[in-house]
């Protein structure tokens, strides 16, 4: 596994047809760091998010991670050879698969041999709290439980860069916080990259050592969490 990586993004801009969504994005993300991209409905936190993984590209710009290029004008690195791994809002598993199956799949796709993968899903379950439940289809999960078994699919691989999008505001607030918290101690653990987007505030702050505030397109306000959880951007 490469070293883990910092993530530079210099004049990054999108646009939607006539519309521009992110509008000169400047931000440096030093390896290992949680950032959290806070910010109201439609500020383009998802699209940054999806500039990031790859699932879109800018239009002017350049993003890196550690030493690559992996997007600049017009061009995106495709999101399966930039080492990543994400977790959204709707789980996102395989249905006709067990959970097993599901969180061995990233290690199937990287031909990674059977008895390596078996140990590597086994660990990633291992680290969610899932392990008993390795031959349940999705369905007969609660939505914690699903998202737990996505957050073991995009850690079996050991990516460099994890990505969250609100991964946790389909669930009621009881578990939202229990999950949250696991998250920020699995995160530590790992100390990896990490970008989580949400627009709860103590989530934030719970799992991020930084702040970054998008607002209308344009970082806001970035701020540190833990020297400083009380102040307003
Ligand atoms: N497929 C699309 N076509 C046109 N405009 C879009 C599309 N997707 C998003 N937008 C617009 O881009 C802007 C940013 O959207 P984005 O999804 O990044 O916001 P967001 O900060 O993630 O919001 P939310 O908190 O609601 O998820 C919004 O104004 C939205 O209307
Ligand atoms: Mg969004």
């Amino acid at each position: 596994m490469d070293a883990f990586t910092d993530i530079r993004l210099a004049g990054v801009s999108y646009a939607f047809g006539t519309q521009t969504v992110l509008n000169q994005i400047d931000l440096r993300i030093p390896a290992g760091t949680v950032v959290a991209l806070l910010g109201p409905s439609g500020c383009g936190k998802s699209t940054l998010l999806r500039l990031l993984a790859g699932l879109t590209r800018p239009a002017s710009g350049t993003i890196t991670f550690g030493e690559r290029l992996v997007a600049d004008a017009g061009w995106a690195m495709p999101p399966e050879q930039r080492d990543i791994g994400m977790v959204f809002q709707d789980y996102a598993l395989w249905p006709h698969m067990t959970v097993e199956q599901n969180v061995a799949f990233p290690l199937k796709m990287r031909r990674v041999p059977r008895a390596e993968r078996d140990a590597r899903v086994a660990r990633a379950l291992d680290r969610v709290g899932l392990s008993a439940f390795a031959g349940r289809k999705p369905a007969g999960l609660s939505g914690g439980q699903q998202q737990r078994v996505a957050l073991a699919r995009a850690i079996v691989a050991e990516p460099r860069v994890l990505l969250f999008d609100e991964p946790l505001s389909n669930l009621d607030s009881e578990l939202r916080d229990a999950l949250c918290r696991d998250m920020a101690t699995l995160l530590r653990q790992l100390g990896i990259t990490a970008v989580y987007v949400t627009h709860d505030r103590r989530e934030a702050e719970i799992l991020a050592d930084c702040i970054v505030h998008l607002s209308a397109g344009r970082v806001d306000a970035v701020r540190s969490v833990t020297s400083s959880s009380g102040e307003t951007a």
